[in-house]
């Protein structure tokens, strides 16, 4: 097995052990392109996109919304997705397999019979169909009867219920160009092929921010967006020497796009991007005012100019965020063991504003008073942030299980807890312990978490 396929079989078998992320609908087989958060993946999730939330909405210039999944079907043919949002897509007449034409290359042949052939040695020798169109947007009906007129779509993305809010957001909270609108929510493609864990899924959550801005300023914003962007990440510790830049080049753009660059991590399988930024100039704006036939202009009361805002649009995957911080956290060191021996230890070294945990409480053994000044502990943190008990097992063995989710702070009552009520606390990272006063543990992760 080639060592990156190793790595990530790890990382989604901790990610299952552990309750991060379990298949959809696990005991029927699965349903392709679906996968369910557990209990830690929830809470590293929420995180993520709590982190984005704040550093979107917590300005003066950007406000928040949530729209409906389902929206008038003509949003998406104003938008282009009824005519553009399609993959080429080509079936094998052998082994039935189907795959995006444009995908060939990195792609493998479907029958098991030739395990490890690729499936552009099928298609040199003539196994597979012409290429066509497929639009990767989920139908459905509204209401009971399903006919043409009652067609809705799933959202392909979040971004048309911020454009068709945006005078609605302008009036209602009096923002004046240059202002964003952000929001986070479900999206769905009916992907041709999933891939990659998390990567690629027909179901999954963007956070995305469009930034409406005066032509002629657009240049300036895009630029700056970018690099906010980028530092986002840098900033909740993914290496920077896996992130880079991937211009879209100019016969490639998207239908709207002038200007186009992802953000983009490199997994144990490559290089995949995590977020776009985008200039989009004023085509949304416009189209929906051709399709709707109502206005969406700007009127600026400063200079008594009406215009159509271009938009700066920053566009990131809950999920393939998700899944960087998880890999990007994921180390096997060496550490040493209670009686001075090595062993390896699996560590998550996410940021401790990301980690599912933050703290954890140990007694060092199950008598002498020390569970119940633990579970005081216990019960004094908990209001203020996540925090796991546990009584059972060799401490060393309790702080690995810790490690292995990324709780990034273990606090332990031991016998001198009897003499002077000070605790042992002792750092994911580093691996180092220090003494601290029971009644100063609250200050002791306030600091390092920033809230209480
Ligand atoms: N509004 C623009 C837009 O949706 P996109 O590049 O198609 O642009 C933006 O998608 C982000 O959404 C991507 O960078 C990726 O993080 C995420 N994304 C797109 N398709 C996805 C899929 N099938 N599974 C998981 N995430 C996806």
């Amino acid at each position: 097995m080639a060592p990156e396929n190793s790595l990530m079989d790890k990382i989604v078998s901790l990610a299952k052990r552990r309750g991060f992320v379990f298949q959809s609908s696990e005991i029927y087989g699965g349903l392709n392109g679906c996968w369910d958060y557990g209990p830690l993946g929830v809470e590293l999730l929420k995180n993520v996109k709590d982190e984005w939330w704040k550093a979107m909405t917590f300005r003066e210039d950007i406000e928040g919304i949530d729209a409906s999944i389902l929206m008038h079907p003509r949003v998406w043919e104003a938008s282009g997705h009824v005519e553009n949002f399609t993959d080429p897509m080509v079936d094998c007449r052998e082994c039935k397999a189907r795959f995006r034409a444009d995908q060939i290359e990195e792609s493998m042949c479907g029958n098991p019979a030739y395990r490890g052939r690729k499936a552009a040695k099928c298609q040199a020798e003539g196994k597979f169909t012409e290429a066509r169109q497929f639009n990767l947007m989920f139908r459905t009906f509204i209401g009971p009867v399903e006919d043409s007129g009652a067609v809705v779509y799933l959202r392909p993305e979040t971004a048309q219920g911020i454009y068709v809010n945006f005078l609605n957001v302008q009036s209602a909270s009096r923002q004046k160009v240059p202002f964003g609108i952000a929001q986070i929510g479900k999206a769905f493609r009916n992907e041709i092929n999933t891939k990659n864990f998390l990567f690629r899924t027909r179901e999954f959550e963007q956070m995305e921010m469009q930034y409406f801005v005066k032509p002629g300023t657009d240049e300036r914003y895009f630029e700056e967006w970018r690099s906010r962007r980028m530092q986002w990440y840098l900033d909740l510790g993914l290496t920077g020497g896996k992130l880079q830049w991937h211009r879209h080049e100019e016969g490639k753009l998207a239908h709207y796009a002038k200007d186009a660059y992802d953000i983009e991590y490199q997994f144990p399988f490559g290089w995949g991007e995590i977020e776009g930024v985008h200039n989009r100039t004023d085509y949304d704006l416009s189209r929906h005012e051709q399709y709707s036939g109502k206005a969406m202009k700007y009127f600026d009361e400063a200079s008594k100019e009406k215009f159509t805002p271009y938009i700066i649009e920053t566009s990131a995957g809950a999920s393939r965020a998700f899944m960087a911080f998880l890999v990007d956290a994921y180390r096997e060191e060496q550490a040493p063991t209670a009686d001075g021996k090595m062993e390896v230890r699996t560590v998550l070294r996410l940021h401790p504003r990301l980690a599912p945990v933050k703290a954890a409480v140990f007694p060092l053994v199950n008598r002498d008073g020390m569970p119940e000044i633990g579970r005081r502990i216990e019960a004094a943190i908990r209001p203020h942030f996540r925090v796991f008990y546990d009584e059972s097992g060799a401490v060393g063995r309790r702080y690995r299980r810790q490690d292995e989710v990324g709780t990034p702070y273990c606090f332990t009552v031991d016998s001198q807890t009897l003499e002077d009520q000070t605790v042992t606390v002792r750092e994911r990272d580093s691996m180092k312990q220090e003494r601290l006063g029971i009644d100063a543990v609250i200050s002791y992760l306030a600091d390092r978490l920033g809230r209480v």
